[in-house]
């Protein structure tokens, strides 16, 4: 201290949070990797090519080589936009820190429950999770990571209709196996008995998981089906005051459908609140 006093505590609240923020703020930069942009590299699409690529594809072709640009988009990263060759997240930071907000909330009010996602890709959102649960001193709240850690299902149209035409189930950038995603928190020294991992199709894992409570359910999930497993079984779970955070509202028709038809069946008219051009969330009010 230069002032000479002895710190109050109001200083020690005052440097918690802003080692908590300075922590949090690395921790997002280095799970959408936008500290390290300049050094990504990303497949050229030959699609976008001027012209005539008939020789190019072939001396590539001859030699086996890839054309390669250096260098991601921060406009991309930030509104998440791309799939990134190498972050632990594909949500960019937008969204991102709308994760950050809500934890924020429920942590500083209080709200019990621990945190969910139910479709982690790579799992940076989840990592986020936990590392903010570290942030903020808690021992206690558990981070549930769910996924198939295969990919999508193939969609279930007899089922789920709106689900037509969204067959997502060979798309292989999306398979990511549980041990990578361990890989992931190990690399942020976040992993331990407080990540619990659910692995399978969620209409399998939710409903059985040893869930009480939830402060914090965010779906990526995609699908209408994906969608409806997860709000079915498990926002009776999530307290009052606590957050539903959803991916692909703007952006995926049958996913905005999944979330429209649950709370209009379960009366839900509590405030949507967008986040970007496809995340939106809202606050359970009872
Ligand atoms: C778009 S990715 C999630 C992106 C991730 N939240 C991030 O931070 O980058 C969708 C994920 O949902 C998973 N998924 C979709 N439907 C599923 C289902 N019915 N059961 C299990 N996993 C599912 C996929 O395996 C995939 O990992």
């Amino acid at each position: 201290m230069t002032s000479g006093r002895n710190p109050t505590a109001d200083d020690e609240t005052e440097n918690r949070s802003r080692q908590r923020d300075l922590y949090v703020d690395l921790l997002m930069g280095c799970l959408t990797r936008e500290l390290f942009l300049t050094e990504e590299t990303h497949d050229v699409d030959l699609s976008e090519w001027p012209g005539d690529t008939d020789m190019l594809r072939s001396v590539l072709k001859a030699n086996r080589w890839r054309l390669m640009r250096t260098g991601g988009r921060h406009a991309a990263r930030a509104e998440g936009h791309d799939w990134p060759p190498t972050a632990e997240t594909m949500v960019g930071r937008q969204r991102l820190a709308d994760v950050r907000w809500c934890i924020d909330q429920v942590m500083a009010e209080g709200v019990v429950g621990d945190f969910i996602e139910t479709g982690v890709w790579r799992g940076g959102v989840t990592i986020l999770m936990k590392g903010m649960l570290e942030a903020w001193g808690d021992t206690r709240r558990r981070v549930w990571v769910a996924d198939s850690f295969r990919g999508l299902p193939v969609p279930n149209v007899e089922e789920y209709p709106a689900d037509e035409g969204h067959d997502m189930s060979k798309v292989r950038t999306l398979q990511v196996s549980a041990d990578e995603v361990r890989a992931n928190f190990e690399r942020y020294g976040l992993l331990d008995e407080r990540v619990c991992f659910l692995e399978g199709w969620f209409a399998d894992t939710l409903a059985t998981a040893p869930i009480d409570r939830l402060a914090i359910l965010r779906l990526d999930g995609d699908l209408y089906e994906s969608t409806t497993d997860a709000l079915i079984a498990l926002y009776p779970k999530l307290s009052v005051g606590g957050y539903v955070l959803v991916d692909d509202y703007g952006a995926w028709e049958p996913c905005r459908k999944a979330v429209d038809d649950y709370r209009a069946t379960h009366g839900i008219t509590d405030e949507i609140v967008p986040v970007d051009w496809t995340g939106i969330h809202w606050r359970r009010s009872n």
